[in-house]
């Protein structure tokens, strides 16, 4: 394995009847990697995870996990691989701990495992409670303990989002960057809504219509976020001694696009020019807007 890659897509495509469902998908993970998988509802999402885990024949190019060939070595690659697709499988009559006991004998796991994986996604206090009585996200979190016992270097979760409230939401993020950072797992994590990755993903691809339309590092994304618009409710609008870029709205706003540093100086500035400011309101972010821009363009296709 070179450059610590543990997951590699090469070309993927797949095909059912005459419609090419994924196409030409080529995606690559390093330890420690938070890769967001973001595309609208159809775009192939889940078909490209069950691809990359073998969980149906792809027409087309190649798979490495942990350095085997999915098709060559599939009990090998497939080792390397933790997952949960749309929704964790569980026995609700049961306990998490003996939810996880079933793992443990499959994986030919000692049981001091359970215990040790149930702290790490912080369900050792409820893990003798039945799975019925958790909450959504606390159900999520005995997945990932499920897809995490056998300590793969992979974790791919489709949609783990899907449901939970707020809190749930950023408990979620705490254990994934966790996961990533102190046991070097690499994650995939799909989603079709954007704004619930950027935050904690280094990596951002997008799937449309089954094609990686973009693929962005963790500065760029930085980049594409550090400008905003923000919008300014203002006594006056003839400024334009006082500033150099702005868009006039109506006769009581103006749109600036600048960063979070340069606003500060820019609002002294019309302070110190007796200009007065009612209201800053923050546009939605540009990313989104990348994302919503590009999936419309293509779409329309
Ligand atoms: N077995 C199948 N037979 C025919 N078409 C299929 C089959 N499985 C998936 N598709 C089609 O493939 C496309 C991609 O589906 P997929 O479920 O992978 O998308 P997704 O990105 O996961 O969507 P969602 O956000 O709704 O989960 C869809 O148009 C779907 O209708
Ligand atoms: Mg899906």
């Amino acid at each position: 394995m070179s450059n610590n890659i543990v997951l590699e897509c090469n070309n993927i495509w797949k095909k059912i009847g005459h419609h090419v469902i994924v196409n030409d998908v080529s995606l690559l993970l390093r330890q420690g990697d938070i890769l967001g998988f973001i595309g609208p509802n159809g775009a192939g999402k889940t078909t490209t995870i069950k691809l990359m885990l073998g969980l149906q024949f792809f027409n087309g190019g190649s798979v490495k996990i942990g350095g085997y060939d999915l098709r060559k070595d599939f009990v090998s690659a497939i080792s390397n691989v933790g997952a949960i697709i749309e929704n964790p499988d569980l026995y609700m009559y049961m306990s998490g701990y003996e939810n996880l006991k079933i793992c443990t004998k499959l994986y030919g796991l000692s049981e001091d495992r359970i215990l040790e994986v149930a702290k790490l996604v912080g369900l050792e206090n409820r893990i003798h409670d039945k799975v019925k009585k958790y909450s959504l996200g606390m159900r999520q979190r005995l997945g990932i303990a499920q897809a995490i016992i056998h300590r793969p270097k992979v974790l791919i979760l489709d949609e783990p989002m899907n449901g939970l409230d707020p809190e749930g939401i950023k408990d979620l993020k705490v254990l994934l960057e966790k996961l990533a950072s102190e046991e070097n797992m690499a994650i995939l994590v799909s989603s079709h809504i954007l704004s619930e990755l950027e935050n904690f993903c280094n990596r951002i691809c997008i799937l449309v219509k089954g094609k990686i339309v973009q693929d962005l590092k963790i500065d760029e994304i930085k980049e594409k976020l550090a400008n905003l618009n923000y919008i300014l409710e203002v006594n006056r609008i003839d400024l334009h001694e006082i500033l150099y870029h702005f868009e006039v709205i109506d006769e009581n706003h103006i749109k600036i696009n600048t960063t979070k540093d340069k606003l500060a100086n820019i609002l002294k500035t019309l302070l110190l020019n007796d200009v007065d400011i009612y209201e800053i309101k923050k546009e939605v972010n540009s990313l989104e807007d990348v994302f919503l821009k590009v999936t419309k363009d293509i779409s329309n296709d």
